[in-house]
C-alpha cells in the first residue's frame, strides 16, 4: 500500500507544567463519553489545568461527572463551559461535530486551543473550516490511540491514556507555542506525542484501525447469519475471540467513522479484497507455494510490528529510537563467548539463497538489523523465507527470474552493503524498483556503484550527488564490462559481480587492494564459477545458482571489540569461539599481534569453504606502530576500536591510506577523534588517516556516537581503561550489526547499562 510519505516526530516525555504552573488555566471538555471523561480524569489527577470544566447534553452523564471527580465544575450550558476556557476539547461523535462548532463559535476566545479526539482528522478540519471559514492557528487536531469497549463517563479512567499514543495534526499555520502545550498536556496524561499530517493520519487509521474494525462486524454478522442458534459461538475458539473482541465496539461511533473517512477506507477495503481474491485463488487452485509465501510474510510482518511497538528495533526508522551506553569505568574481560553471526556472509546467503533453485538453509545468521533489511527486502520481492529463529534460516529460492515486483520502496535502513548489492542486481531484474534508507544511509555515495553499472546498460537514477534514494529501471538489458575499481570496495566488487550473473558475456573486476571476497566464495558454493586472477574477478553472465547449505561463522568485526577489550584491560583471558577467520577479513588480528596483542588462534577448521577458528586472548602491554596500508581494507571496519587500542598502547600509532573511512556509518576518523578529545585523548587527523599518541589517560566524559554502531561499541571497550564513567549517545544501531551487545559484554566483565531499549 502507498501512503503518502511521513512525517512522524516523537516528543519526548516532557514536563507537565511550566514552571510549576498549569499548562492551561480552564479547559473545557465537551462530552463526557469515555474519552472526555477519561481526559478529563487525567488532567484532574495530574495537576494540568487549573479547573476541568465539563458539558454533556445528557444531564445525568454531566452530574455523574461531577459526582465521580471526573471534573471540578459541571458547565449548565455550553457558553458556560466554554467562555473563558484557554483549551476547549471536542470529544462528541464525529456526526455532532459541526453542529457543536457552531454553537462553541459566538463564546470561544481568539486565542483558545481549540482540539478534538475523533478517529478521522480531515473530516474535523472540513467541519472547522466550514463554521469558522478557516483553520486557525489555535486549532490543532487529536486523535488519542486509546479505548474500550466500555463507554460513558463511569467508564471515565484518568490512565486511559498512560503508555499510549496520542497524534496530533496540526497544519503548517499551527501555533509552535500551543502545538507544544498541547503535547506537553497528553504527555503529562502518561502518553506520546506523534505529530503527522491529516492525510498521513486517514490513511494509517483507515489500514490499522478502520479496516480491522470492519472485517471484525463484518464476520462476527456472516457467521451469526449462517447459523441462526448461533451454534458455531458454542464452539469458537479462542482465535475467534481475539480476532472479533472489536466487534463489540459502539457500531453508532463506528458508522460514523465510516462515513467520515470513506475515501480512505474505500482505497485500503479494496486493496484488502483484492489480497482476498488471491488467497481464494491460491486455496483453489491447490497453489501452496502463494499460500506459503504470502502466511510467512505476514508472520513476519507481524513480529515486525510486535517488535515495533515494544520499542525494540528492526528495520525501523531510527526516529524513535533512543538507547544511551553507561559504562562505569574499570574492569577484567573474562569467559567463553561466541559473537553474532558475520554481518557480510548473512546478507549474502539470503541474496543467493533467494535467486538459487531449491532450499538453501542457513545457520548462524546475524539477526541484526542490517542483514534483517535484506530479508525483508526478498520477502517484499515475493521470496518465501521462514525464519530467523535462533540463526536458523530457510529460504525458497525462486531462481535467476523468479523475483517480483516489490509494492514499493524497498527500505535498507542502515546498511550499505544491502543498498550496493542490491543496485546491481535490481538493474537486472525486468522491473522498476526504488532502494531507500535512514538518514545516514541517505547521505552514503552510491555513484561508485550507479556509474559502473550504467557502464553495462543499467537505468538508475540517485539523488544529488548520487545519494539514496536510488531509482532502478527495470527491463534493461546488461552488457558485461571490465571494471578498475578506483576504490578498495567489496561492496562495489559485489554489486558488479550479482549485475554480471544477468549480464552478457563476461564481467571481470580489478581490485587495487584485496577486499573480502565472500561473495566469490559463496558464488562457487552455489555451483556460480567465479574466475579469478591475481587482483580480478570474472563472471560469466546466463548461469544459474543451486541451493547450497550455508553454515555463517561468527563476525570478526564483532570478535573486534572483545579482542581488543581483553589486550587493553588487565588479568583478562576470553575465548571467542568459531569466529570466521577468511584470510581478507583478518587484518585486526595482524595488526593487534603486531601491536604486541597476545592472541591465540586454535583449533582452525574449514567450514562451507570458509576458514573458522577460537580466538583466545589474554591481556598484554601494546605498543604503537604505523599501521601496513596493506591491512587497511583487510581491517576496514574494525578501524574504531583500534583507535581505542592505540590510545591504550604505549607510543605512536599511525594510520594512513584509510580515507574510506571517511564515508562509512559516519566519518569514522572525525567522529573517533572527537569522541576521544571529549574523554581528554588528543589525536591528529589526517585526510587519510589519524596519529594517536597512546598512553595519554583516558577521562571520563559523555561521546557522541553519530549513530553509528561500531562508534558506540568501541567506546564501550573504551571504558576499560577510563578513569570515570563514560556516557554514549545514540547507540540504538548497535542492533543492525551485533544485537545482544550489551547483555555480553556484561557477561564478559564490561560494566555497560542501557537507557532505552536496545534489541
Ligand atoms: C562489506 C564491505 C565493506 C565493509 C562493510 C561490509 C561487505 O565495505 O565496510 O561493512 O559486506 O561487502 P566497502 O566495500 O565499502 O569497503
Amino acid at each position: 500500500m502507498c501512503w503518502p510519505k511521513r512525517s512522524v516526530l516523537v516528543a519526548r516525555k516532557a514536563k507537565v507544567s511550566n514552571d510549576g504552573k498549569p499548562l492551561f488555566d480552564r479547559v473545557a471538555i465537551i462530552g463526557l463519553g469515555l474519552i472526555g471523561g477519561s481526559m478529563a480524569a487525567a488532567i484532574r489527577k495530574h495537576g494540568l489545568a487549573g479547573e476541568v470544566v465539563g458539558f454533556d447534553q445528557r444531564q445525568d452523564e454531566l452530574a455523574l461527572g461531577a459526582e465521580l471527580g471526573v471534573i471540578d465544575t459541571a458547565a449548565q450550558s455550553l457558553e458556560q463551559a466554554v467562555r473563558g476556557s484557554d483549551l476547549v476539547v471536542l470529544a462528541v461523535p464525529v456526526r455532532a461535530m459541526r453542529t457543536v462548532l457552531e454553537s462553541v463559535r459566538p463564546f470561544l476566545a481568539n486565542d483558545a486551543v481549540l482540539t478534538d479526539v475523533g478517529s478521522t482528522k480531515s473530516s474535523f478540519v472540513a467541519d472547522v473550516e466550514a463554521v469558522f471559514g478557516e483553520l486557525s492557528p489555535y486549532v490543532i487536531p487529536g486523535h488519542p490511540i486509546a479505548g474500550s469497549e466500555k463507554s460513558g463517563v463511569r467508564a471515565a479512567n484518568a490512565e486511559l491514556f498512560a503508555n499510549h499514543k496520542v497524534i496530533l495534526t496540526p497544519a503548517e499555520n499551527a501555533s509552535q507555542l500551543h502545538v507544544q502545550r498541547l503535547k506537553s498536556l497528553w504527555e503529562g496524561c502518561g502518553a506520546t506525542v506523534l505529530t503527522m499530517s491529516v492525510a498521513y493520519h486517514d490513511e494509517v487509521l483507515a489500514a490499522t484501525s478502520h479496516l480491522p474494525h470492519l472485517i471484525a462486524f463484518s464476520l462476527v454478522d456472516t457467521l451469526a447469519g449462517e447459523d441462526e442458534n448461533m451454534d458455531i459461538f458454542r464452539y469458537a475458539a479462542g482465535g475467534f475471540r481475539d480476532f472479533t473482541r472489536i466487534a463489540a465496539s459502539d457500531p453508532v461511533m463506528w458508522h460514523d467513522i465510516f462515513l467520515s473517512n470513506r475515501d480512505a477506507v474505500l482505497r485500503v477495503i479494496d486493496h484488502f479484497t483484492s489480497d482476498l481474491d488471491q488467497l481464494r485463488s491460491a486455496i483453489a487452485s491447490g497453489d501452496g507455494e502463494t499460500l506459503l509465501r504470502v502466511f510467512s510474510r505476514a508472520k513476519a510482518a507481524r513480529e515486525h510490528f510486535s517488535k515495533m511497538l515494544s520499542g525494540q528495533a528492526y528495520v525501523t526508522n531510527n526516529i524513535d529510537k533512543q538507547v544511551t551506553f553507561h559504562l562505569q569505568p574499570g574492569g577484567t574481560v573474562r569467559g567463553d563467548i561466541r559473537v553474532p553471526g558475520d554481518k557480510s556472509m548473512s546478507h549474502r546467503s539470503i541474496m543467493l539463497g533467494a535467486l538459487a533453485e531449491g532450499i538453501t538453509e542457513v545457520k548462524g545468521f546475524l539477526e541484526g538489523e542490517d542483514s534483517l533489511a535484506t530479508l525483508q527486502a526478498f520477502r517484499d520481492m515475493g521470496v518465501t523465507i521462514e525464519g530467523p529463529e535462533n540463526g536458523f534460516v530457510r529460504i525458497h529460492g525462486v531462481g535467476m527470474h523468479g523475483l517480483q515486483a516489490p509494492r514499493g520502496p524497498l527500505y535498507l535502513g542502515n546498511s550499505g552493503t544491502a543498498m550496493r548489492l542490491f543496485t546491481g542486481l535490481l538493474a537486472a531484474q525486468p522491473f522498476d524498483s526504488e532502494l531507500t534508507g535512514d538518514t545516514s544511509l541517505s547521505k552514503r555515495p552510491m555513484g561508485r556503484v550507479a556509474d559502473p553499472l550504467r557502464a553495462m546498460g543499467a537505468v538508475i537514477d540517485t539523488a544529488e550527488g548520487g545519494r539514496p534514494p536510488l531509482k532502478i529501471r527495470g527491463g534493461q538489458k546488461l552488457a558485461g564490462i571490465h571494471y578498475d575499481m578506483p576504490v578498495a570496495s567489496a561492496q562495489v566488487k559485489s554489486c558488479l559481480l550479482l549485475a554480471g550473473l544477468y549480464a552478457d558475456g563476461v564481467t571481470s573486476v580489478t581490485e587495487p587492494a584485496t577486499t573480502r571476497d565472500h561473495t566469490e566464495r559463496m558464488l562457487e558454493g552455489f555451483g556460480y564459477h567465479v574466475h579469478r586472477d591475481g587482483a580480478t574477478a570474472s563472471v560469466t553472465g546466463g548461469g544459474k545458482l543451486t541451493a547450497a547449505a550455508i553454515d555463517v561463522p561468527a563476525d570478526i568485526s564483532s570478535a573486534a571489540f572483545f579482542l581488543v577489550a581483553a589486550s587493553i584491560a588487565e588479568d583478562s583471558d576470553l575465548t571467542l569461539r568459531h569466529v570466521g577467520m577468511n584470510p581478507t577479513r583478518v587484518g585486526v588480528i595482524n595488526i593487534l599481534r603486531q601491536m604486541g596483542a597476545n592472541i591465540e588462534v586454535l583449533e582452525e577448521r574449514v567450514i562451507g569453504g570458509e576458514p573458522v577458528a577460537d580466538l583466545r586472548v589474554r591481556s598484554a602491554n601494546l605498543k604503537g606502530i604505523d599501521i601496513p596500508v596493506d591491512q587497511v581494507p583487510l581491517a576496514i571496519d574494525e578501524f574504531p576500536v583500534l583507535f581505542i587500542a592505540a590510545a591504550c598502547a604505549e607510543g605512536r600509532t599511525v594510520l594512513r591510506g584509510a580515507e574510506e573511512l571517511r564515508v562509512k556509518e559516519s566519518d569514522r576518523i572525525q567522529v573517533m577523534a572527537d569522541g576521544l578529545a571529549a574523554l581528554g585523548v588528543e589525536t591528529t587527523v589526517t585526510p587519510d588517516g589519524i596519529v594517536i599518541d597512546g598512553g595519554q589517560s583516558i577521562q571520563g566524559g559523555t561521546v557522541e556516537s553519530h549513530e553509528d554502531h561500531r562508534i558506540s561499541m568501541s567506546f564501550a571497550v573504551a571504558s576499560l581503561r577510563a578513569a570515570g564513567p563514560i556516557k554514549i549517545n545514540d547507540c540504538a544501531n548497535v542492533a543492525t550489526s551485533f544485537p545482544g551487545f550489551v547483555d555480553l559484554a556484561l557477561e564478559t566483565g564490561i560494566r555497560i547499562s542501557t537507557e532505552g531499549s536496545e534489541s
